[in-house]
């Protein structure tokens, strides 16, 4: 299937299970805002759950904030929000749609990409086993080709973003010939910063209201916050502050469902570190990031790392964790090294000292700061495409059939399992219903009885829920019933008094701890 059309099929099946809906729908909808659904609200729930336990509860030296959306003005303009938050737009004088020009220009880079990766694919099918990638790609003309035309595209956009050159940047549109993707014509305004801040008015007077902005990142209330919790907390450097929280960004162009959001989700976590050992902190929360994201099952290979190109106006190291999503490799997470920036800044601005006193050394320092920042609806888009299979399955008599599966790691699935009675008469919803009343102060559980068992088991499916018991005559007799694997669809006998301990370790984020921590 084209990954387009899967593309589609998900955001049509996130809708028709209840995971994600547009928010506003009865009003023809609101740009870029989505709202979560009964199952979407618990996926994201327990994403967070994963990353917050992982760096919370697994790191002695890291503690939770929960600061408010609403900031002092000033802190925006210390964080260079307020003059260089800004991303460089485009018009197209046609079809009067607007577009981010460096987008523009990454999505040209990704088409040569993608043109060699065809070459690649051809090839390998060609050669079979005897294929030398390495080799293909350094000799072979048409790669060859497209490499350079890639290495100088990158070479130019590079440099004109470093520069912050607009006229280049339009220049290259132009040279590429890009074309825009509805009206299909070449005819481009020229390119323009615009301010991705929302702002609003606090106060009930105009005289005394005061422009306020929602915040575009949660990381700000944590640096206005380090003090606070350094020594409430009696913490030591090196250590960090989580927090999960609402951003808000006027985003020029909002696409590819909740990948791109003007209301998201952050999980951010600042470390805060000697001057001079940010480097190497840096390195080790790479790893440990992408060791989170790997365990989840999906593969290695789905993931990769992308160093920026244009370094931030505050980082002197920074790299994202890109995840191969149906429209090609993206970024999930940013991990930035800070240095001393933000602190400084807000010292500067506020007059107050942010600084730490090094008892060892009995020197003061303000800490450089290495930062982990995830969307947690990206990661929930992450999840959800490498989740989403379209099977066919061959039954016993040799007849087909197809089902679509959401296969979620089980840590994370909304519902953990389903229980049905085979009929709904004969005792059996009864004897379901206190089944279930025991299983359900450990997991979410889903009470099933209409619809044949084949039509429950897919809809279950489709949720993701990893296990489906069913209740039937031999359960009055013998206290037995089936628990049947999403992924395999094998079914096993066993006494229902089994089943807390066989699902509990299944569903356990524990196991992905231990991966992470190994
Ligand atoms: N504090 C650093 C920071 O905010 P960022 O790279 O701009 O860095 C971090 O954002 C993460 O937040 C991204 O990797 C992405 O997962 C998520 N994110 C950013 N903008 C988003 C948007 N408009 N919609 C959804 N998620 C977004």
């Amino acid at each position: 299937m084209a990954q387009e059309d899967l593309f589609k099929k998900l955001v049509a099946h996130c809708k028709e299970y209840g995971y994600v809906f547009q928010s506003s729908e009865i009003y023809d909808g609101l740009a870029a805002v989505y709202d979560y659904g009964q199952y979407g609200v618990e996926l994201k729930n327990n994403i967070k759950k994963y990353w917050w336990d992982s760096l919370v509860r697994l790191h002695e030296n890291v503690v939770g904030l929960d600061s408010a959306i609403f900031m002092h003005p000033t802190i925006w303009k210390a964080s260079g929000h307020v003059d260089a938050f800004n991303d460089p737009l485009i018009d197209n004088k046609d079809s009067k749609k607007r577009y981010r020009a460096d987008v523009l220009i990454e999505d040209q880079m990704a088409k040569y990409e993608a043109k060699i990766k065809k070459e690649v694919e051809k090839a390998k099918k060609r050669f079979g086993d005897s294929f030398d990638e390495a080799q293909f790609v350094s000799t072979n003309p048409r790669v060859l080709a497209n490499q350079e035309k890639l290495d100088k595209l990158h070479g130019r956009f590079v440099k004109a973003l470093n520069d912050s050159d607009l006229v280049e940047l339009r220049q290259i549109i132009v040279d590429e010939e890009i074309v825009c993707p509805i009206s299909g014509s070449k005819n481009w305004t020229d390119v323009r910063q615009f301010n991705l801040m929302f702002s609003t008015e606090m106060g009930s007077t105009s005289e005394s209201a005061n422009k306020i902005y929602l915040r575009p990142e949660t990381a700000q209330g944590i640096f206005v916050n380090y003090l606070n919790v350094q020594k409430s907390g009696r913490m030591k450097i090196p250590f960090g502050i989580a927090q999960i929280g609402k951003a808000f960004r006027n985003e020029i162009v909002a696409r590819q469902f909740i990948f791109r959001m003007r209301e998201f989700e952050q999980m951010e976590m600042q470390f805060f570190v000697p001057p001079g050992s940010e480097l190497e902190w840096f390195e080790t929360w790479k790893e440990t990031r992408m060791k989170w994201h790997r365990a989840l099952g999906f593969g290695d290979e789905k993931y990769r790392f992308h160093d920026h190109d244009k370094l931030a106006h505050y980082a002197n190291a920074a790299t994202d964790i890109e995840f191969e999503f149906p429209f090609g490799f993206k970024e999930v997470e940013g991990i930035h090294s800070r240095t001393d920036f933000d602190l400084e800044s807000h010292q500067e601005y506020s007059g107050k000292k942010l600084q730490y006193f090094d008892p060892e050394t009995n020197k003061n320092y303000v800490p450089f700061v290495v930062e982990t920042s995830i969307g947690v609806d990206r990661m929930f888009l992450q999840i959800i495409s490498a989740a989403y299979s379209e099977e066919t399955i061959t039954k016993e008599d040799g007849s087909t059939d197809s089902r679509v599966v959401l296969k979620l790691p089980p840590a994370l699935a909304p519902v953990k399992l389903a229980v049905f009675p085979l009929t709904k008469k004969d005792g059996l919803p009864e004897k379901a219903r206190t089944i279930m009343h025991e299983l359900k102060f450990e997991f979410n559980c889903q009470y099933e009885e209409k619809d044949s068992i084949g039509k429950r088991y897919r809809r279950q499916d489709a949720i993701g829920t990893p296990f489906c018991i069913t209740i039937d005559h031999q359960t009055l007799e013998d206290d037995t019933v089936t628990i049947r694997h999403r992924d395999s669809m094998k079914q096993d006998r066993i006494h229902w008094t089994k089943l807390q301990e066989i699902i509990q370790e299944k569903v356990s984020m524990r196991k992905l701890f231990e991966t992470i921590a190994e």
